[in-house]
């Protein structure tokens, strides 16, 4: 019996596979790499020393995705497979909803058709909308204000609906706050394509050199410093957040929200002087008007999944800064070009 993993040579996704198959899970992996390589797959299994079949495939193409429930015994998904970015959706809607709505749609349908009820969704801390209400629990009023979060909100609703419609369902929405960092080896990592919108791989990039000074959306937000607050979660105890959800969902059925994050905010100042902290790098900036869509203060009370996953938070700041930068410094080009032989440059 194997994990489907949708998505799996993404960010997330390629961080989730190394976790499974070193808890010795058999996995498959679908991917249309519309913003990911198969070069972090062929990593993953590097590191892990273990095999799986991928199939580079469009969950909206009904065909190819059914040949993979035929081909394989499929016990669980995890659903990662989605456009995430967040201004995009604002300009591009249809793709946006096409792409991950008609796509989760479609993996559902077959999941019931071959009697798979368990799967662990990707979702995201847009859900919460403009909520200051900090810390945020599962159980505030949900809200999106962009395209990407309706998406996730919507696919969320579709699911409650599923588990509604029959009891067998066992689901656990995941919703990550802000992920960042990399894998201790400096093999995996965040491979934004062009100039990065997230502020970690935009702190890297000027770091490095490849960009010139980095603009801060505002410091005029009721916080310590101005600069807006956010939790960031590493990405590997994100990847583990998975493992514990596929755990419940493989022992119980329902439908369960779980926020991902470890309940810490940090200012965008506070993150900028971390990492010239731990780096010894100069990470210049200025400050420069509010991006508009933007919330002040972002961060998570994550005792449910505490309580009910047996899951917190493991990393702090200085490891999800050190982490981020050995990325950078291994793979100048993200997966485009592979890793200098050098050591890094900390
Ligand atoms: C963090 C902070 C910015 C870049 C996004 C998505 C969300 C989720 C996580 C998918 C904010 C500031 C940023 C820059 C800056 N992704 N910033 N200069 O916006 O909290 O959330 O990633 O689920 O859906 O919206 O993350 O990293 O873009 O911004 O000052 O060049 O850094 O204003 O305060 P965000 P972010």
């Amino acid at each position: 019996m194997a994990i489907l993993v949708t998505g799996g040579a993404g960010y997330i996704g390629s961080h989730t596979c190394v976790e499974l198959l070193n808890a010795g899970y058999e996995i498959v992996v679908v991917d249309n790499l519309s913003n990911s390589c198969s070069e972090s797959l062929r990593r993953v299994k590097e590191l892990t020393g273990r095999d799986f079949e991928f199939y580079p495939i469009n969950l909206l193409n009904r065909q190819d995705l059914e040949s993979v429930f035929r081909q394989h015994r499929i016990e669980a998904v995890i659903h990662l497979a989605g456009l995430k970015a967040v201004g995009e959706s604002v300009s591009l809607p249809l793709r946006y909803y096409h792409n991950n709505i008609s796509g989760s749609i479609v993996l559902c349908e077959l999941m019931q058709e071959y009697a798979v009820k368990k799967i662990v969704f990707s979702s995201s801390a847009t859900v919460y909308g403009t909520s200051e209400s900090v810390p945020i629990s599962e159980n505030v009023p949900l809200g999106a204000t962009n395209a990407y979060g309706r998406t996730k909100l919507m696919i969320e609703e579709m699911m409650r609906d599923l588990h509604v419609s029959d009891a067998a369902w066992s689901i656990a929405l995941l919703r990550y706050f802000n992920p960042i960092g990399a894998h201790s080896s400096g093999r995996l990592g965040e491979n934004p394509n062009g100039i990065p919108n997230n502020l970690m791989p935009y702190i890297t990039q000027v770091a490095v050199g490849e960009l010139e000074e980095l603009q801060i959306y505002g410091n005029d937000y009721s916080t310590l410093d101005g600069t807006g607050v956010r939790d960031y979660i590493h990405v590997v105890d994100l990847a583990r957040g998975h493992l514990k959800a596929l755990e419940k969902v493989m022992a119980t059925s329902g439908v369960e929200a779980y926020n991902l994050g470890t309940g810490q905010g940090y200012s965008v100042l506070e993150m900028v002087s971390a990492f010239e902290r731990v780096t010894g790098r100069s990470v210049p900036y200025k400050i420069t008007a509010r991006r508009p869509g933007d919330i002040g203060m972002c961060y998570s009370d994550p005792t449910k999944a505490e309580r009910e996953l047996g899951w917190v938070a493991q990393k702090g700041i200085d490891e999800m800064c050190l982490d981020s930068w050995r990325w950078q410094t291994y793979n100048p080009q993200g997966y485009g070009i592979f890793h200098y032989e050098s050591q890094p440059v900390i």
